[in-house]
């Protein structure tokens, strides 16, 4: 038997992470419901899912809007009878500090960020509840722990999703509900492709960019969205049955060091 036969999971986000744990989670059994602002990226993980046959279905939702959230949630229940895993991994990367960042921008990154998480809960869990207990398992970043400049917005969004997986773990604790977070350092996306672009310019060569930002970890390259993939499995997983409320680096090391060598 696969190690997700009969659970449904919820995931938010179609491209990099969110689309690897949610092809992960339906190769290993799981019925999922991928959530998706992406028009173009949901039609490609639609086609990606029915090539392998696997139970995963794209709703279009942009995550920040209550009503989408109810309305996809409501969805995906109907279609698959009920939730068990909720993986919150949509996200937007506005660059700018406090003073350069349009405020509706800032506002726009913590209800994308932070929102999304807020809602998912909010229509997800009491049908948790139903199903005797879940697992929501938040993609925060190394940006939480510590950051770079010039990004304070996403950073303070990453830095609220540590403070709302604490607060979700302990409330929903008795309900049998595990809520934990991922801190990823650099890992091979689309976002990762905006800060190459955003740094180097639209013309930037990719791949020697991501190897320059590979180096910056003691391991030496960046991650793949499957190693993540990998991780939220397993934190989705009964075998991660006494972890909630922790946040889990998946970093390469970078997080390890003072960066200095
Ligand atoms: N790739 C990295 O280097 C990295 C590092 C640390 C943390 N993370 C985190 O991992 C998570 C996944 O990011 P990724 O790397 O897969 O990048 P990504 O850009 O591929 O994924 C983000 C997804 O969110 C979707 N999205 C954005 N706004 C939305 C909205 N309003 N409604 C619905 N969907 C929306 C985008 O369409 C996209 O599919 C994010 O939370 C990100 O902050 C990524």
């Amino acid at each position: 038997m696969r190690e997700f036969e009969g659970k449904v999971a919820v995931v938010t986000g179609t491209t990099g992470i969110g689309r690897a744990v949610a092809l992960h989670l339906a190769r290993q059994g799981a019925s999922v419901a991928s959530l998706g602002i992406d028009l173009e990226a949901n039609a490609a993980l639609e086609t990606m899912a029915a090539a392998e046959s696997l139970l995963l279905t794209v709703f279009h939702a942009d995550v920040s809007v209550p009503a989408d959230v109810s309305r996809t949630i409501a969805s995906a229940i109907a279609a698959f009878g009920g939730i068990d895993i909720i993986v919150n991994s949509a996200a937007v990367h506005p660059y700018g500090t406090a003073e350069t960042t349009p405020f509706e921008a800032f506002m726009r990154c913590m209800a994308v960020n932070v929102g999304s998480i807020h809602l998912t809960a909010e229509f997800g869990v009491p049908e948790m509840r139903k199903r005797g207990g879940g697992v929501i398992v938040n993609l925060s970043s190394v940006q939480g722990h510590a950051c770079q400049s010039g990004v304070s917005a996403y950073v303070a969004s990453k830095g609220a999703i540590h403070a709302l997986t604490r607060a979700m773990a302990l409330d929903f604790a008795a309900d049998r509900i595990r809520v934990v977070s991922i801190s990823p350092g650099s890992v091979r996306t689309p976002i990762l492709e905006l800060a190459a672009r955003t740094f180097e310019g639209e013309d930037a060569d990719i791949d020697a960019v991501f190897q320059r930002f590979g180096a910056a970890h003691p391991l030496g390259r960046i991650g793949e969205p499957e190693e993540v993939a990998v991780l939220a499995a397993f934190l989705a997983s009964d075998k991660a049955g006494f972890i909630t409320g922790s946040d889990h680096r998946i970093d390469g090391g970078l997080t390890a060091g003072i960066g200095v060598r």
